[in-house]
């Protein structure tokens, strides 16, 4: 899939812009604060439906205006697209709407795109808790596979309705039916995150290139079954949670030398994020038929010239849109200048 304008009105810094894409390789360049991610993150709300950054979806509205649009001419496999989504404020409350060829859709129907970012931040999913790893693989797996997602609310609400039961004086039977949601839906969830990892650690056995480090994905699964849930019922009620299953999972990333986030550099860091930003391309690219659009923000800075070079001469699957705040290098089949403050 291809994305080949994108126009934007109150987004963000974006009081009015029109943006045109190579088919394969477009640089987006400008100084500090000029835009450049906001562009990407307005692609990525168009893919995914929520932001990369913002907290709430007010904040992705110009400060002066009370409403925004996001709209792209897209190229899928199902054909040409017009995707839109606006945003505005009406009685207190934000309203969305999803638009595709002009006219509204379900936001479950709005699912023509599908998009990976690389941003510097990304290095926290070394280094940073379980929940944002969790959170890494549960966006691409819910977002390609309605099972998944649907099995990840139905856990996620049984999992409250757990921990409510601990804190107060539930009886077994009520536990019980709460207890079968939660095996249930745990398997479905982690058979899904076991046939992920597996995927990553094939394609980076088989497919990775040369420069970037030699990785391993470890899945820590952690477990439950009925009967283990029953028999941690006094344990979990002092503590008021429940300790096992899909929500204390993680995943770690090691290279030849160990795990990634004791001893790498940020550098290395920062490739092997790269390394399993691919990976979930690849991956997306076999679930939906197609490669997502692959969004490369900033991502030269705290890189070495061999590395960097590496990158530019990489033969990327697909649409990639870069940004950077000089344009070294000839290699871009377009480059956007953006301007200072728009
Ligand atoms: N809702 C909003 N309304 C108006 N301006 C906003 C809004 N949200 C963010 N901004 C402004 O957008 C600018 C940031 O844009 P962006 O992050 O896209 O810059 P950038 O070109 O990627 O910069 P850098 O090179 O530093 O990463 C900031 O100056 C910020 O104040
Ligand atoms: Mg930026």
């Amino acid at each position: 899939m291809t994305i080949k304008t994108l126009s934007l009105q109150n987004f963000r810094s974006w009081r009015e812009g029109r943006f045109q894409f190579a088919p394969r390789k477009t640089l987006l360049v400008g100084p500090n604060a000029s835009g450049k991610t906001n562009i990407l993150e307005a692609i990525w709300v168009l893919a995914w439906q929520k932001s990369f950054r913002a907290k709430s979806w007010p904040q992705l509205i110009n400060w002066r205006a009370d409403s925004a649009q996001i709209q792209a001419e897209a190229v899928t496999k199902d054909g040409q697209q017009r995707l839109g989504i606006s945003l505005w404020q009406k009685e207190g409350k934000l309203v969305k709407s999803y638009l595709v060829n002009g006219a509204p859709v379900k936001r479950r129907q709005f699912n023509h795109l599908a998009a990976v970012i690389f941003r510097p931040e990304d290095i926290r999913f070394i280094q940073g808790s379980p929940a944002r790893r969790r959170r890494l693989f549960d966006r691409v797996l819910a977002g390609s596979d309605w099972q998944y997602h649907r099995a990840l609310a139905r856990y996620q609400r049984a999992l409250r309705q757990r921990n409510q039961l601990l804190l107060n004086n539930a009886s077994a039977g009520q536990f019980l039916f709460w207890e079968k949601e939660l095996v249930v839906q745990a398997t479905v969830l982690q058979e899904r995150r076991h046939q992920l990892a597996a995927f990553i650690n094939r394609y980076w056995q088989k497919q990775a290139p040369n420069w970037l480090p030699k990785l391993q994905l470890h899945y820590q699964a952690s477990a439950i079954s009925l009967a283990q849930l029953q028999a941690q019922r006094p344990q979990d009620r002092q503590l008021g949670h429940t300790r096992f299953g899909p929500q204390r999972d993680d995943f770690a990333l090691f290279d030849t030398q160990g795990n990634l986030a004791f001893w790498a550099s940020r550098g290395q860091q920062r490739l092997a994020v790269l390394g399993l930003k691919l990976a979930l391309a690849a991956y997306l690219a076999e679930v939906n038929g197609e490669w997502p659009l692959i969004l490369l923000d900033d991502i030269f800075s705290e890189l070495d010239e061999d590395h960097q070079e590496y990158l530019r001469q990489f033969p990327w699957p697909g649409q990639t849109i870069w940004t950077a705040t000089t344009a070294v290098s000839d290699s871009w089949e377009k480059v956007v200048e953006i301007g200072t403050r728009n």
